[in-house]
Formats: structure tokens, C-alpha cells, sequence
């Protein structure tokens, strides 16, 4: 390929991924987005391979070998995936991009012929800094994605790690850190790119261990954000202006959904960003004294709904853990059909990832018209008869307008307690995510249907 045509292929592919984002910002359009976005990186690579393979000495056959080998696995991975379980592949697969950026960088640093940016000893000062901005942004993303992942997987525990002391650790290491780069710079020697990787390592655990419960979905995103600017990090050690580009749009628009979320859950962002500065406190756990419930069937929640004039329906993680999204459907159609108006209402942050519920509800074709967000629909429950609550909890609980005392205290909820009735469905009194109590479920007005939410979302579409 004649080289004056790369920068205007990466060109097209960036402007493809501008409108792949933009095409992403809405559920009607998502699916267009995601064919800019594959068209675009199809595009990047192609071009970045007819480049570069003639001096890398690599043969076709390699290449597309290791192409088939790598994207065999994330194909199979993804088809395996529950849609549950996004968070921590997302958070698992921004840890692959971190480790990549590091070992970029020391193959830079190792070979800096093979880079043109100088020899070994003498590698000029622009590329020294390029690669140990490469290496550290890199490696706090490879351990804070691991740690991110351990804790939405379950496999440690997601309460956050409040270590003694870690605001002065952490501006210690990052001080060491700095002085690093600065010897680096100057003595090009291997023991200050690993001092630079090792402390990194240790800053990626110790930023995302004090970080747990509600704040999670702030730290994949921001996580997403790090991990396009090691790319662009990478982008400039390589030399590759549709690496810097992506990077950079990948980098900007994880800070953008960031700030967007911790402003939906009223967290700091600076706070976030930074681990857990200013702190947030542990749930309290639910439970001790027993207080009364009011308990109904499917057959008394159809009879509510079905003389209802309006009802909107709240789903939450629990509809996405019982996959009740068509079941849900089909009970609207049957309450729209009896003459009864019925919208949906999405928190935010309902579910596990930003997104979660309307990917749910366009899966089962609900109308995107039905579907309105917190901002949009929270004053309409004060006229709304009756309120369907499907496996949410945490985004309707009214504690965090009233009690300065709870964890999720300034974070705005769907207010369904202003509503006539409330149908609330889980399958017991048990706490959500932040792990307190509810105090919408012992209210005169509500109701509990207790049970699995396709279940019972079933059974009260039968009785409609
Ligand atoms: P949660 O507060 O976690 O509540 C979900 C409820 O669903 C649980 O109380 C559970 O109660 C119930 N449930 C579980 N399985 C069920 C089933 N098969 N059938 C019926 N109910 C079932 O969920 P939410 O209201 O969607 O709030 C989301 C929470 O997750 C927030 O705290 C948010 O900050 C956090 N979070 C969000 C994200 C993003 S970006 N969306 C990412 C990570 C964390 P039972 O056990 O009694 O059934």
C-alpha cells in the first residue's frame, strides 16, 4: 500500500468511531454504532498491517494465525457471557489492554531501533517520557482492572479496604513515582523503568481496594478510561496516529460516562478517581427487628394492575438474574390491551452496568417510547396508580433523600412510594446491593409479591 493513503484510511476510521459513539448514545441507533465501530477498527488494522508488516518480518500466515487465536477466544468468551457478568469481562479485558501498554513500552525500551527512537543508552528524551507515562498508566490499569474484577466476580470481597493511612501511601508512592520518571529520563537504565512498573502495579491495588459497594460501575468506567489513554500512551511510542486517536476517544468518553455517573449517584468525582479520597461507608447490614409486611399474590397484583389507569413497571438486577424481560413484556401488552397505560421507568445505575436495563428491554422489542429515564419520568408517580417494581431495590429507596446516616444518601431514586400502589416482586426482604434495609417495603401503600421475577411477572400475565 503507497503510504500517502495511511493517514487518510486512519482518518475515515477515526470519523467512523466518532459516529459509533454517537451512535451508541441512543438505544434506537446502538446497533448502527456498533457497525461504524467494526468497520472503523477493521479499517485501523488493514491499514496499520499493509504498513508495518514488511518490517516486522512477520508472514501473513502468522499474523492471521494469531488473529484467529485471540478473537477464537473472546468469541467464545463473549457467546458464554451472561449479560450479568459484563461488568467484570469488560473489567478483565481493560486489564488485557493495561498489560499490553507495559510490555509496549519495554519492548520500546528494550529495542529502541526497531521503534526509530534512538538506540539503546541514547533513546531521546520526548519517547523516554512517552514510555514511562505507557508503563505506569498502563500497569495501574492491569492491577486496579484485576482488583475490579475480583471484587464484581466475587471473589473477594466487595466491601472496601480502608487502609491506615493510605492518603499519605498513596501520594508517597506517587511522589516516588514522579522521581522515578525523572531518573529515568536521565539514566535510561532498566532498574528505573521496572521501579516505575512496580510501583505502579502497587498504586492500581491500592486505588480500587478502597473503592466498594454502589461506587463499582464509576470504577469500570473510569478503569475503560485509563486503558484508551495507556493505548494512546502506546499509539505515540508506536508512532501510530489511529492508535492516539482511539486512545484518545476511548480516554475522553470513560472520563465523560465517569463524571456522568458519579454525578447520577452523587459521588465525588475527584474522589473516585483518586481511590476513595474522602471515603464512602460500608452499608450497614438489614435485618435485626422484624417489622410487618403487607403480602399479596399474583392473582391481587393482576386485579391492581388491570383497574389501574396508569402503572409503570421499575426494573432492577433482579429482572436481568431472572431473565424476565419477555414475560414482562407480555404482561404489559396484556395490561395495554385492557386500556391500562404502562411506561418504564430506568434508574441509571439499576442493574450491574450502565445500560443494563434497556439492553434487557430492547431485547424483549418493549417500544423505546415506553421507555423514559429517572429525570424524565420521576414526577409522573404522584399521578400513577400503581407501581410495579421488578427486581430493583437499591434505586427506589427513599433513604437516600432522608437519612444523611445511609451510604447511598444524595444519590437521586425513582420516587414510587409518591404512587397509589406499589407492587414490589423479589424473592424476600433481603437488602440490595448497597446492603441496606428498604423502608419502602413496609409502607400502608405497598405490597409485596414475593418470588422469582419471571415467575411471578408470569403468573400475574396469566391472571390478567
Ligand atoms: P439491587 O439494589 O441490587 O436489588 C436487586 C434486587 O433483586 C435484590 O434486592 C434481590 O432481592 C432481587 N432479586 C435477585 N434475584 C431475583 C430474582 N430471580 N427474582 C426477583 N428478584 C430478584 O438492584 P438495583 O435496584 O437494580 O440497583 C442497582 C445497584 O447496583 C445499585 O446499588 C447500583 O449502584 C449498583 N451497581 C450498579 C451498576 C450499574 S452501572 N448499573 C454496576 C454495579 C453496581 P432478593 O434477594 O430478595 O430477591
Amino acid at each position: 500500500m503507497s503510504g500517502e493513503f495511511v493517514p487518510l484510511l486512519y482518518l475515515v476510521s477515526g470519523v467512523l468511531f466518532i459516529l459509533a459513539l454517537r451512535g451508541l448514545s441512543s438505544p434506537e441507533t446502538s446497533r448502527q454504532g456498533n457497525y461504524m465501530g467494526m468497520a472503523g477498527m477493521a479499517i485501523a488494522v488493514v491499514t496499520t498491517l499493509a504498513v508495518a508488516r514488511p518490517e516486522t518480518g512477520l508472514s501473513w500466515a502468522m499474523i492471521v494465525g494469531g488473529i484467529a487465536v485471540g478473537g477464537g477466544i473472546g468469541a467464545v468468551i463473549a457467546r458464554r457471557i451472561p449479560m450479568t457478568a459484563m461488568p467484570e469481562l469488560v473489567a478483565a479485558f481493560h486489564s488485557l489492554v493495561g498489560m499490553a501498554a507495559v510490555l509496549v513500552a519495554a519492548a520500546a525500551f528494550y529495542a529502541p531501533e526497531a521503534f526509530g527512537i534512538g538506540a539503546p543508552g541514547v533513546i531521546r528524551v520526548a519517547s523516554l517520557v512517552e514510555m514511562s507515562l505507557g508503563a505506569a498508566i498502563g500497569a495501574i490499569t492491569f492491577t486496579g482492572s484485576v482488583i475490579a474484577f475480583a471484587k464484581l466476580s466475587g471473589r473477594m470481597s466487595g466491601a472496601p479496604i480502608m487502609l491506615p493511612a493510605r492518603h499519605i501511601i498513596n501520594i508517597a508512592l506517587a511522589i516516588g513515582l514522579v522521581t522515578c520518571v525523572v531518573l529515568f529520563c536521565q539514566e535510561q537504565t532498566p532498574v528505573y523503568f521496572w521501579a516505575i512498573v512496580a510501583l505502579s502495579l502497587l498504586l492500581g491495588v491500592l486505588i480500587i481496594i478502597p473503592i466498594g459497594g454502589a461506587t463499582m460501575p464509576v470504577v469500570i468506567s473510569m478503569l475503560n478510561s485509563y486503558s484508551g489513554w495507556a493505548a494512546a500512551g502506546i499509539g505515540f511510542t508506536l508512532g501510530n496516529t489511529a492508535l492516539i486517536v482511539t486512545g484518545a476517544l476511548v480516554g475522553s468518553s470513560g472520563a465523560i460516562l465517569s463524571y456522568i455517573m458519579c454525578k447520577g449517584m452523587n459521588r465525588s468525582f475527584i474522589s473516585v478517581i483518586l481511590g476513595g479520597f474522602g471515603g464512602e461507608t460500608a452499608g450497614p447490614a438489614a435485618g435485626g427487628e422484624q417489622k410487618p409486611v403487607k403480602l399479596g399474590s399474583a392473582e391481587d397484583a393482576a386485579f391492581l394492575m388491570k383497574n389501574a389507569s396508569r402503572v409503570i413497571i421499575v426494573p432492577g438486577y433482579g429482572m436481568a438474574v431472572a431473565q424476565a424481560q419477555h414475560a414482562l413484556r407480555e404482561m404489559a401488552e396484556g395490561l395495554k390491551e385492557a386500556g391500562v397505560e404502562v411506561k418504564y421507568a430506568i434508574h441509571p445505575v439499576a442493574g450491574r452496568m450502565p445500560g443494563h436495563m434497556n439492553v434487557l428491554l430492547a431485547e424483549a422489542n418493549v417500544p423505546y417510547d415506553e421507555v423514559f429515564e429517572l429525570e424524565d419520568i420521576n414526577s409522573e408517580f404522584p399521578q400513577t396508580d400503581v407501581v410495579y417494581i421488578i427486581g430493583a431495590n437499591d434505586v427506589v429507596n427513599p433513604a437516600a433523600e432522608d437519612d444523611p446516616s445511609s451510604p447511598i444518601y444524595g444519590m437521586p431514586v425513582l420516587q414510587v412510594w409518591k404512587a397509589g400502589t406499589v407492587l414490589f416482586n423479589k424473592r424476600s426482604l433481603a437488602t440490595g446491593y448497597a446492603g441496606i434495609d428498604n423502608p419502602v417495603f413496609y409502607r400502608d401503600n405497598t405490597m409485596m409479591v414475593l418470588g422469582d421475577a419471571k415467575k411471578m411477572t408470569e403468573e400475574i400475565a396469566k391472571s390478567l
